[in-house]
């Protein structure tokens, strides 16, 4: 019961405080990007190196609103995945953008 509460809460993504990391495995995107290794999709490293204080940019790239600059030719594999955190609330893609741009 307690469990099923967490997921209702959670679910409506409000009382705690977002979390990137979990975000990010529960969308499945470490299915693509690791962190230092670039396997389908290039490194958290890489990326974070490209976004570099330029978390707003991040953010926008996450709802579908900016050009990719990490591997452009191949954002139609990213693009497909976007669907899936574009329409998040802004707090949660901060905290992804944050955590994404943490690996240096
Ligand atoms: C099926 C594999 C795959 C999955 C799953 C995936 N990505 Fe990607 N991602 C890629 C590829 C390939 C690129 C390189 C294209 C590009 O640069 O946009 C990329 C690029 C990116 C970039 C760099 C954007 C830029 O400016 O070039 C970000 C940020 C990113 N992914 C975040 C995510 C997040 C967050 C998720 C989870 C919702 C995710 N990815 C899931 C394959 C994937």
């Amino acid at each position: 019961m307690r469990k099923l509460l967490a997921l209702v809460v959670l679910a409506g993504g409000v009382a705690f405080a977002a979390d990137g990391s979990a975000i990010f495995k529960s969308k499945g995107c470490a299915s693509c990007h690791q962190p230092s290794a670039d396997t389908v999709g290039p490194s958290l490293k890489k990326i974070a190196k490209a976004y570099a204080g330029k978390e707003d940019q991040l953010v926008k790239f996450l709802k579908g609103q900016s050009n990719p600059v990490v591997w452009p030719n191949k954002f139609p594999i990213m693009k497909a995945q976007l669907t899936m955190v574009k329409s998040l609330p802004d707090d949660q893609l901060k905290a992804l953008a944050k955590f994404i741009t943490s690996h240096k």
